[in-house]
């Protein structure tokens, strides 16, 4: 098996060093636009393919588009003449808002396309994945999934509209978590903590939560009310934080992000 990366960033390294691990997989072809990422890119492993334009490729193998959804026409465009000439070929797309018709659309050809949603703590395996996909073939489906599972967790959905939904939870669910250690922080230091005081609290205290989420055999209600006591500090914060409106301007928040990923749909 081959794959071919058009576009190897954050998220895409993040793909390569799972791809790496994966016995079924020959050769790695990365064309990345970026000189110094090449540079890095070479460094991970000596096997890699890597060039800044599409040479050749050969006449079987997974593509994966890892670029930003800016740049996902050029970059189709540019591979297109590759994926017609495939004798066999498949669409691995990482994009937010870039459709499973886009791609079938854009090739004109009856092949698998996953598209899949990870997120930031993919980097480290610690993240969780949304995919969608027309079909679950014998060749490529096992592989795909394979390579996002090195992600972390990973959710298969049936209806494609869903990761719109997956793009507002757990996409950029990791930015709400940290706009809540940012803002402990800030009120840390506006209480006399120094700021390395401050931010060792938030962080370690919000690491600890997700690690309690994670290993503990308890849902987040039962775990949040480990921590309140009847009458005491956490019970004070969080009532005032609920009767101030907190889990609807949350919801709404959600559902702007999930109506942004519409709208960005190509
Ligand atoms: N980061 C997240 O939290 C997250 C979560 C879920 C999904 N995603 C999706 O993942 C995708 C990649 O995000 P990222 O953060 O990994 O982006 P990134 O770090 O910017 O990586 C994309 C790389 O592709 C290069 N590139 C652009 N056009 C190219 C082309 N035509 N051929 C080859 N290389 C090209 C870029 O170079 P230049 O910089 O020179 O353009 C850049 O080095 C996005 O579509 C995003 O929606 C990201």
């Amino acid at each position: 098996m081959n794959i071919v990366f058009i576009g190897c960033g954050n998220m895409g390294t993040a793909l390569l060093k799972a791809a790496l691990s994966i016995s079924e997989i020959d050769n790695i072809y990365i064309i990345e636009k970026r000189k110094e990422q090449r540079e890095r890119l070479k460094e991970i492993d000596r096997r890699l393919i890597v060039s800044e334009k599409i040479d050749s490729l050969p006449d079987s193998f997974l593509v994966i588009f890892a670029v930003k959804p800016q740049d996902m026409e050029s970059a189709v465009k540019e591979t297109l003449p590759y994926i017609d000439k495939a004798k066999d070929v498949a669409i691995l797309s990482i994009a937010a808002g870039v459709t499973v018709d886009y791609y079938q659309r854009q090739t004109n050809k009856d092949i698998p396309i996953f598209r899949v949603m990870p997120n930031t703590p993919g980097l480290l395996s610690a993240g969780v994945s949304g995919v969608f996909c027309n079909k679950r073939d014998e060749k490529f489906w096992p592989i795909t999934h394979k390579i996002i599972s090195g992600l972390g967790e990973v959710v298969e959905i049936e209806d494609e509209e869903l990761i719109d939904v997956i793009t507002a939870v757990s996409g950029s669910g990791p930015a709400y978590f940290f706009l809540l250690t940012q803002v402990l922080a800030e009120y840390a230091i506006s209480r006399g903590l120094t700021k390395e005081q401050a931010e060792l609290l938030a962080r370690r205290t919000c690491y600890g939560a997700g690690v309690l989420l994670d290993r503990f055999d308890a849902s987040p209600e039962e775990l949040r009310m480990m921590v309140t006591s009847k009458k005491g500090t956490t019970e004070a914060a969080i009532n005032f934080m609920l009767e101030a409106g907190i889990r609807d301007i949350l919801l709404s928040g959600f559902e702007r992000a999930e109506k942004r990923a519409k709208e960005l749909s190509l």
